[in-house]
Parts: C-alpha cells; structure tokens; sequence
C-alpha cells in the first residue's frame, strides 16, 4: 500500500470514519470496480472534481444517479460549471484520475443526498487497486461537508414516480416481521399508493408469512405477527374494492413456483443481493444464515411473477429485488423459448421511496426503534413524536430554524393541511414557533389522520369472523391466478405428458 492511501486511511480513522478495504486488480472505471466486486452502480460513490467560475468545488455522488449541473449552478451562485481536467484534477489530489479519495484536502465539498439512501458504498482511496467501503452516516464527519440535492430527477431510470393510468394489474406484499404492526414509513411507501392505485387498477395485497419464518422462529411469535398485520392492513385499507387481499401461506403455488424458478436463478445474481450482502456485512457469518434468508428473493420472485403484475408499487428498499425479479423472469422465458412472464415494473414515487426514520438518519424500521406507529396507544405515539429529529442547531425557541431535514416538518408536509403546514414554517424559520408547539400539532394531525383507521383496527379486531371471510374470498381469487399460471409452467418445463393427471 502506498503511502499516500496510508496517509489517507490514517486521517479517515482520526475523524471517526469507519471503512472496510477492498481489493481488487488495476481497475480504472467504477463500474468495472463494482462488477469484479459483485456490487451494482447504486452501491457505489464517487467523488467528481468540478471547475466553477474561479474555483474548484467537489461533489459525492452515488454511481447510479447524474448530477443536475443547473441546480449546482444555482446553489453555488455560479455562471460555469465543467469536470476539472485530468491534469487539473492529478495536481489537486495527487492521485490518478479515477481514484478520487471520498474528500479532497483544501477543496469545499458538497454531499448529493442520495447517498444516503444507501447504508453503505464503495468510493476511492487514492489508489486504483483499492475501493473503500464506507458508512454513508459517517460522510457527514468530513469537515465542512455539505448535504445537497443536486439529483437529476428523470435519470433515474427506473419509473420513480410514473403516473399510473389504470386498468393494470398491481401486487405487493408486506411480511409480518418485527411485531408485525405498520408504522407510518410502511403507510407512505406502500399501503398509501396501493389504495391510490385500487382506485382504477386490478390490485393483489398479500401477507407475506412464509418469507416472515426467515427471522420468526417462534410459532406463537409469528400467529400474533400475523394476525395483527392483517389487521394492520385491513383497518388501513378500509374500502377494499379492486382489491384481493390474501395470505401468502393460504396459496401454496408460491413455493412449488419457487421450486423451479430456483432452477433458472444464477447462484451469483443472489449473492449480489443487499439483503444477503448486508447480514454478511452485519457480521452474521454464513454458518449462522439461513437457506430461506438467502433464497428470499426467489421466493418474492415467485410472489410477483405468478399473479403476472404490470406493476409491483414497493419502497426503494424492495428496488434490487424487483430487478432481481426481472432477471429470473427473463431467464425462465429464455430457457424454456416462452415468454410466460411479462417483465413487471417496479413503482416508486420518488417523495415516499425512502421514509427516513424519527432519528433523521436512516430509513424508518421497526428494529431501528426509528418509528411513528399507527396503532399503538396515544401515549407511545406521542412519546415517538416528542422525540422526533428536528434542527439541533436550534438551542431556543426564538431562535431562527431549519426546514431542511427536520423531521417533524417532513411528516407535516405528508399528513397536515397544506396553508397550516406553510404558516408554520414561515414561523419556524424566524424563531416564532417552538419545537413542542410544532410536535404538538403534528400529534393531533396524525390522530385525526388515522382516526378512521383506528376506529376500523377495533372493529376488526372484535369481529375475527369477518377477517375470516375477507382471507377466504382472497385467497379463492388468488388461488385461481396463481393455478392458472402454474398451469402454464408446467406445461412450458415439460412436468406434463401422457401419463399426467395432477389438476389444481
Ligand atoms: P417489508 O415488509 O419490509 O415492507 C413493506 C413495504 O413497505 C416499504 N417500506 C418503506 N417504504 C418507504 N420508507 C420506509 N421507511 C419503508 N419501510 C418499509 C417496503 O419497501 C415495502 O414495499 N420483501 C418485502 C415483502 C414482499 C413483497 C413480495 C413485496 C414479499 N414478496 C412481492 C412486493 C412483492 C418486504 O419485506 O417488505
């Protein structure tokens, strides 16, 4: 290792930014990096040295998104903006061109936020024979550094945010891990879109409990979890026309196709997978993995493909698994010279794609203890509220606040009335309106917003026999889909001939 990387290291270690080394042969571009590394564009970052009109400005950006010169142009209050030349950028950084360190001595330096939609990513170490992987969280140590959004919206390939016009047919699941109730991240990124989408489309909502024995191995633990998804979802959903509603479990052709898509799924396409990657990662070693947590994309894989959906609306987290979807469905057809699957499109609104969590910091889970509940008694939803994230800077009352980041104004702009939700800000930002006041009113917004659902969440749980008979009808219709893809696989793989009688 050369003693410039060394160098390098020993400064990311005195600021506190942990890293893990990587190493791999003379690789110039990041994609090739990645690919040797088994990781994809969006596990990547990169740090773009730029030219403004007199100085030069550098920019972290995540491998799979473009940079919106305009609105850098814009935040800089500049004329020009270019890449620095190769010869500009070696005499800055002192490091070939295409081993940018994350930060650059001496240089302002400017965060693109889509970072930290990821955990973690590979950047630079100076050096083109190794590829750091850093917590996105600990990038906001770098002195000085600045979190922007310099994003270009329509480079994002994947439909974020298309309008859906209707008569389509729509899927999604939800596992009932955790203690199987719904937080409001759960609500914005999937059951809300999903009622929108009822609305004019064909729509499939499933209790994912097969892919929930992965991390619940107590039986009892996961009946309660699942009873009270169900509930969860039910009291939410309310009106369920266009809308089959089934437990996974209750259809068995999930797993029989499971069984044979396992046959056309490289070993390598799920190694790559983030939820494998990450457990590995979180220091879970391959002796203490289970088959199901690995295999849990083929599963979710079959889910999909099996109701044959024009559109699976999911939040960014569930991304890689539809792609992942997409590559067996594409190989199945290809082995067997019939396209049985259509190739299903994920949907991801881009404003709900990631709901960050009451810290501010990471995605809204369950098992970050990061969440605003929905159902839980007013008490602990005002205890997570009253401990939501908002401008740290801000030491009283009168002092001048920030919008940006500060959570409680992020869930406002979600549930509040619009005017209040305005005049509030304006108040905020010129030290006229408390914390506790904002809080405050953004706990009697989300009671009176979920109100309705509260009031169903008890009907249904008094009537188990109406819950019953929603399950039952679902699982009938969805039963019928799912036989009569499988109908049609079996006939394409060849588990039919003379001598079969096997009818669904
Ligand atoms: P699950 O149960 O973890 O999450 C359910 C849905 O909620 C979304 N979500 C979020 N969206 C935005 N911000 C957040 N903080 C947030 N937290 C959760 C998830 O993206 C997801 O859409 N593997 C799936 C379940 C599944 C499935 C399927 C989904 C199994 N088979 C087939 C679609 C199609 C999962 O564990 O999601």
């Amino acid at each position: 290792m050369d003693e410039a990387v060394k160098k390098y290291l020993n400064e990311l270690k005195e600021l506190g930014i942990e890293y893990q080394i990587l190493e791999h042969p003379q690789l110039i571009s990041v994609e090739k990096v990645q690919e040797y590394l088994g990781y994809r564009m969006d596990d990547a970052g990169a740090t773009l040295l730029m030219k403004t009109d007199d100085k030069f400005v550098a920019i972290i950006k995540r491998g799979d998104t473009k940079l919106d010169n305009e609105k850098i142009k814009k935040y800089l209050g500049v004329k020009n903006l270019r890449m620095a030349t190769e010869e500009e950028f070696e005499k800055i950084t002192h490091v070939p061109s295409g081993a940018a360190t994350v930060f650059i001595k001496g240089v302002p330096i400017y965060l693109d936020k889509k970072i930290l939609e990821k955990e973690y990513i590979n950047a630079g170490s100076g050096s083109l024979l190794i590829t750091l992987r850093y917590k996105t969280d600990d990038f906001k140590k770098i002195p000085g550094i600045k979190i922007v959004d310099f994003t270009k919206i329509e480079t994002d390939k994947e439909d974020l945010g298309k309008v859906i016009k209707g008569g389509k047919r729509i899927l999604s699941g939800i596992t009932p891990s955790g203690d199987g109730s719904l937080h409001i991240g759960n609500y914005l990124g999937a059951v809300r879109q999903f009622k929108e989408l009822a609305k004019n489309n064909e729509c499939f909502l499933f209790v994912a409990d097969i892919h929930a024995l992965t991390t619940v191995q107590s039986r009892e633990e996961l009946q309660k979890n699942i009873e009270i998804l169900i509930i969860n979802e039910l009291a939410l959903l309310g009106e369920l026309s266009n809308i089959t509603f089934f437990r996974q479990s209750d259809v068995p052709m999930h797993t029989e196709l499971q069984s044979i898509l396992n046959n056309v799924t490289p070993l390598g396409l799920i190694k790559r997978a983030h939820a494998y990657k990450d457990k590995l990662q979180k220091g879970l070693t391959e002796e203490e993995m289970n088959m199901g947590l690995f295999c849990y994309p083929i599963l979710m894989a079959a889910d999909i493909l099996i109701y044959k959906p024009d559109i699976v609306p999911v939040g960014q987290d569930q991304k890689q698994h539809l792609e992942i979807t997409r590559d067996i469905a594409e190989n199945f057809n290809k082995t067997y010279r019939k396209k049985v699957f259509p190739l299903p499109e994920s949907h991801i609104p881009k404003e709900v794609a990631v709901i960050m969590g009451t810290d501010g910091k990471r995605k809204m889970s369950k098992s970050l203890g990061n969440i605003i509940s929905i159902f839980d008694d007013e008490a602990i939803i005002k205890k997570q509220v009253m401990s939501t994230y908002t401008d740290p800077t801000r030491k009283h009352a009168i002092d001048p606040g920030h919008i940006e980041g500060n959570m409680v104004f992020t869930y406002l702009d979600f549930f509040g009335k619009k005017k209040r939700v305005e005049e509030l800000k304006s108040l905020y930002r010129v030290g006229k309106v408390g914390d506790v006041e904002v809080k405050n009113f953004l706990l009697k917004t989300l009671i009176k917003y979920f109100a309705p659902a509260r009031e169903r969440y008890q009907e249904l749980k008094s009537n188990p026999q109406k819950v019953r008979k929603i399950l039952m009808e679902g699982s009938e219709r969805a039963r019928e889909v799912a036989s009569t893809t499988m109908v049609e696989v079996r006939e394409a793989v060849g588990l039919t001939n003379k001598y079969s009688f096997f009818e669904y």
